[in-house]
């Protein structure tokens, strides 16, 4: 999708990510504005892509833009959006973490179209996963350019994926545990190393391939009956693995809607 013209309010991190996946390869905006705060940021991001303009302020961006993005800290959404003034109808993105969607709408205090969202950092490279909240066709097509939109239909749904998005540094601990293991037992780091690291990658790129409906499909065609992949995931379970997993997931997601409802 292009989308004509489209402006961020906060220029941090996870700004500077998208912004560089939508002018990536064929750009899929033909303007972006930026907010002055973060100058080095918004100066890099200006200096690099014709397409980005730096606003004098973040009234600015509002007006210039069809589609505008929040992306504040939580912490200071409140006073920073309560000055802006916004176009009725116009489509707002907030991509501020654990802020209730009541607040975000009486803050705005105009009848716009929000849809939440929680892109992650690699939509950089177009490889991001994005949960947005309500459905919205065309928030949903520009996240799809920076990877793959996860259209949910309730809050309920919403709050799980943003539980599920916490699993990331579970995923690297588990490569480091494995990669201290083999360390431990004696195989020079940089061997475990880069071993985990091609391990993981494969999995993870089979577990995409169309046709598979559940991952546990994937453990059976990498286990042999009666084999060590098998034993490790036994083993695995009954040493309280998958009891851990759902427990931790249940505190994020305690977390999550405690700080949201
Ligand atoms: N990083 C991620 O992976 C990620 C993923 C999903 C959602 N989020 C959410 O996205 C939001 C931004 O996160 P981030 O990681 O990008 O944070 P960040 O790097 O700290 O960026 C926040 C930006 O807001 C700017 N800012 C501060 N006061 C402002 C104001 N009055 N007007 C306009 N901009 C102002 C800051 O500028 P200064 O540096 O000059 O203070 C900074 O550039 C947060 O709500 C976070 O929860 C982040």
């Amino acid at each position: 999708m292009s989308t004509s013209s489209i402006g961020f309010v906060g220029t941090g991190a996870i700004t500077e990510a998208m912004v560089r996946g939508l002018l990536a390869g064929s750009a899929s905006a033909t303007e972006i504005h930026l907010s002055p705060r973060s100058a080095d940021i918004a100066a890099r991001l200006a200096a690099e892509f014709p397409a980005v303009h730096v606003a004098k302020d973040n009234q600015e961006v509002v007006d210039r833009s069809t589609i505008v993005f929040l992306a504040i800290r939580p912490q200071i959404a409140r006073e920073v959006i309560e000055a802006l003034s916004f176009k009725p109808g116009q489509r707002v993105v907030s991509v501020v973490a654990a802020t209730e969607r009541q607040n975000l709408l009486d803050w705005i205090g105009a009848d716009v179209q929000l849809v939440q969202a929680i892109p992650l950092p690699f939509v950089a490279d177009r490889l991001g996963v994005t949960a947005i909240f309500p459905p919205d066709t065309d928030v949903a097509a520009l996240f799809d350019t920076l990877g793959t939109a996860i259209q949910c239909e309730t809050k309920k749904e919403y709050d799980l994926l943003a539980a599920a998005s916490a699993l990331m540094a579970t995923y690297f601990g588990v490569m480091e545990f494995a990669t201290d293991w083999l360390t431990e037992k004696g195989l020079e780091r940089s061997k475990g190393h880069a071993y985990i690291a091609r391990l993981f990658q494969s999995l993870a790129e089979r577990a995409q391939r169309a046709g598979i409906d559940r991952f546990s499909d994937l453990s059976g065609e990498f286990a042999t009956k009666g084999g060590l992949n098998e034993q490790v995931l036994a083993d695995f379970d009954t040493g309280g693995g998958k009891a851990a997993l759902n427990q931790a997931l249940d505190r994020v997601l305690n977390r999550i809607e405690g700080m949201t409802d």
